[in-house]
């Protein structure tokens, strides 16, 4: 039987996050290539486009693409002159995105940068370009921090910044584990403690996922 957590999910997703066939097309293409899901689920997915819409963000930078599920969800939450650049270090994942990116109507809004988060993003600050609204950060753990940081350089003041899985089933607790992605995530929480540079809520995530929780932050 499904938990509470799940059935409420579902509810809320038939009423207001509805996959459109875009959406569930992300979501088949990633269990035919038979990997396990690793992509956000739909109510997440709305949640993440009602923060794209309400800091009118024109300009999004997503680290950790896989199926290109989520960047199709924030793709849709943008202007027509919009733009989303997505990264992924992983070239299978990359070009079976790039597939499914080729397929959405939003396909001229969305530039896929294949590297690790840290390269490309230190390379966009090098660029000098208009500063990004929005930011959606879940690739790999260990260098969330800096991920964070990065993000804050590439922003401009009211920009949001998301990250994903901060709280990692509760494991986040216990000072003293050595999983390292624990250890990253941890390192960026305890980094907003004393961040003046944003305000930062952590809000716990239940549903159809393991019970998580992400970073919500606004750049001062
Ligand atoms: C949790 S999945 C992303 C899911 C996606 N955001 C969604 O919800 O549809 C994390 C992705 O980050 C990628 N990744 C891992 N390390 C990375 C790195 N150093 N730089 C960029 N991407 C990385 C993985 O290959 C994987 O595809």
């Amino acid at each position: 039987m499904l938990s509470l957590f799940a059935q409420v999910d579902q509810y809320i997703e038939q009423l207001v996050a509805n996959e459109d066939t875009e959406l569930v097309m992300a979501r088949q293409a990633i269990s035919k290539a038979g990997w396990a899901d690793q992509s956000i689920s739909p109510v997440q997915g709305k949640l993440l486009q009602f923060f794209a819409r309400s800091c009118q963000a024109k300009r999004i930078l997503e680290v950790g693409t896989f199926g290109a599920y989520s960047t199709l969800w924030l793709a849709k939450a943008l202007p027509p002159e919009g733009k989303l650049i997505t990264i992924e270090s992983d070239q299978e994942h990359a070009e079976h995105a790039i597939h499914i990116i080729q397929q959405s109507a939003h396909q001229h809004q969305i530039e896929l940068l294949q590297g690790t988060g840290l390269h490309c993003m230190t390379e966009l600050l090098s660029q000098r370009g208009a500063p990004f609204d929005f930011f959606f950060i879940d690739a790999d753990k260990p260098p969330y921090l800096e991920y964070f940081q990065l993000a804050i350089k590439l922003a401009r003041k009211g920009s949001i910044i998301v990250c994903d899985n901060v709280i990692r089933n509760g494991k986040v607790l216990d000072e003293t584990s050595n999983d390292e992605k624990v250890i990253g995530v941890r390192r960026l929480n305890n980094y907003l403690k004393d961040c003046k540079e944003v305000t930062a809520v952590i809000l716990q995530t239940v549903g159809n996922k393991e019970y998580d929780g992400m970073v919500l932050a606004v750049v001062n």
